[in-house]
């Protein structure tokens, strides 16, 4: 692995690492018969992303870098980037509590979920951390509850409305999201939001998660810089004094690194919108894949192997359960795979088209579709590269499928073939069967039964 520099884009996974954790996870025990599919966050790495990211934006006074929680809900993975310097966006109460959990300071949170209720209005208000309203409605709903004191920052949600990218369900600038700005009469509705709250300062967008271009989300961006300026300069006073732009930095899922890097974006950013960075604003940012998908895999054992319909298949312990926006878009973000032997060593051999598909009974369940990979065999390993962000993280539990365990790793010089010694700590457990019958409902088995319900 190459050492990151700030003009290169950081590394992410490189196949040597993946290679010893695998490896060494199969050797551990932590992949194999009984515990067929794992996550593994690669924590050399996430540091690495992240000072990359701090890096890059070093200009930029007064800069919050937030982790957008939903690309990764994990306590430990949340704890370790607020140890790295990070904030923390969240957008439900869940994730609020984690975010509290992992011991982000409420004054590095930012929660901005698009339908808040009252309540959590109010449990933001008390703990102090910020508040983006996503509509005016909003907007009137906090000046209704906000004390005279509250020393939470708040912001609206505006969508540029600069267009999708190529996924249209995972774009937030298309015509109907957040304060539509290009809507007849929207921009000087939200004027007029701005004149009425003085304590309203902050305005944000987001434009997209993976399908969108940097060019599309700088665009964006600076057409909100440009309301900014518009709302302050018609006020006569500063009255935002930050703007949030976001996260949906694309990650390249076709190689090891992720591209563009945080360096080319920011360099973009500052050319296209100087005004950004010239100290006027205060800036917060909420990145999520870009931090987290390269620096972490999916490892799923193959249960058997088939032929049907003209096609050879791998039935595997990975698929819509752990990555399912993949299953369902299989074109947005195909992930790479790497086929690995019962030991965990990388396969060779030639090249067979090959189908890596799920444990759900439905046809669709198919993580990988004609993948060309040495033969797979039943007790070989599947290995999905950039899996950290949204996938193994986010599971979902069709068929009541167990989540999977997610571990962390670090690499060090060590004996062994691979010359690496590779230490694991446990971040999320395998879910248990006694969990899913809880979460099913056992405390309630009888509750329709009762003569009443
Ligand atoms: C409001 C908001 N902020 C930040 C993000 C993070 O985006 P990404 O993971 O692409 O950086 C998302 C993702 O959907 C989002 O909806």
């Amino acid at each position: 692995m190459t050492a990151p520099d700030s003009t290169s884009p950081p590394p992410s996974l490189s196949a040597v690492r993946v290679a010893a954790a695998v490896r060494h996870a199969v050797a551990a025990g932590l992949l194999g018969e009984s515990s067929p599919v794992a996550g593994f966050v690669d924590t050399e790495g996430v540091r690495d992303s992240v000072a990359a990211l701090h890096e890059a934006f070093a200009g930029a006074p007064g800069v919050l870098h937030t982790f957008a929680a939903k690309a990764a809900p994990l306590v430990p993975v949340l704890r370790l980037l607020a140890k790295c310097g990070m904030g923390c966006e969240v957008a439900s109460p869940g994730e609020l509590r984690i975010s509290l959990d992992a011991g982000f300071a409420p004054s590095k949170i930012v929660l901005d979920s698009p339908v808040k209720t009252r309540d959590e209005i109010r449990r933001a208000l008390a703990l102090g951390v910020a508040l983006h309203a996503d509509n005016l409605d909003e907007v009137d709903r906090i000046a209704a509850l906000r004390p005279s004191d509250a020393v939470s920052a708040i912001g609206l949600r505006v969508n540029p409305q600069v267009g999708g990218g190529s996924v249209g369900a995972m774009s937030t600038a298309t015509a109907t999201n957040g304060v539509a700005l290009r809507d007849p009469g929207a921009r000087e509705r939200v004027m007029e939001a701005f004149a009425a709250r003085p304590w309203l300062s902050r305005l944000r967008a987001h434009v997209g998660t993976q399908d969108c271009s940097p060019e599309l989300n700088v665009a964006g961006i600076g057409e909100t810089y440009r309301l900014a300026e518009d709302i302050n300069s018609r006020l006569g006073r500063p009255q935002i004094t930050c703007l949030d732009i976001g996260g949906g930095l694309p990650v390249d899922v076709t190689t090891d690194t992720v591209r563009p890097a945080f360096a080319a974006y920011a360099t973009a950013l500052r050319g296209a919108v100087p005004g950004l960075f010239d100290g006027r604003y205060g800036l917060v940012t909420e990145f999520g894949r870009s931090l987290m998908a390269g620096n972490s895999l999916i490892g799923a054992r193959v249960e058997y192997t088939k032929e049907a319909g003209g096609r050879r298949i791998a039935l595997t312990h990975a698929g819509t359960r752990t990555a399912t926006r993949t299953v369902f878009t299989p074109d947005a973000w195909p992930p790479r795979v790497g086929a690995f032997d019962a030991d965990g060593l990388p396969k060779a051999g030639p090249a067979l088209v090959q189908d890596i598909a799920g444990p759900c009974c439905f046809g669709g369940d198919v993580v990988a579709p004609a993948r060309e990979l040495p033969e797979l065999r039943a007790g070989d390993y599947v290995v999905l590269s950039d899996a950290g962000a949204y996938l193994f993280s986010t599971p979902w539990a069709c068929a009541s499928l167990p989540r999977p365990a997610v571990y962390g790793f670090g690499t060090a010089p060590g004996a062994g073939q691979d010359g690496l010694t590779v230490r694991f700590a446990p971040v999320r457990d395998a879910q248990s069967l006694d969990s899913i019958a809880a979460e099913s409902g056992l405390a309630h088995a009888d509750a329709l039964l009762e003569p009443d319900a």
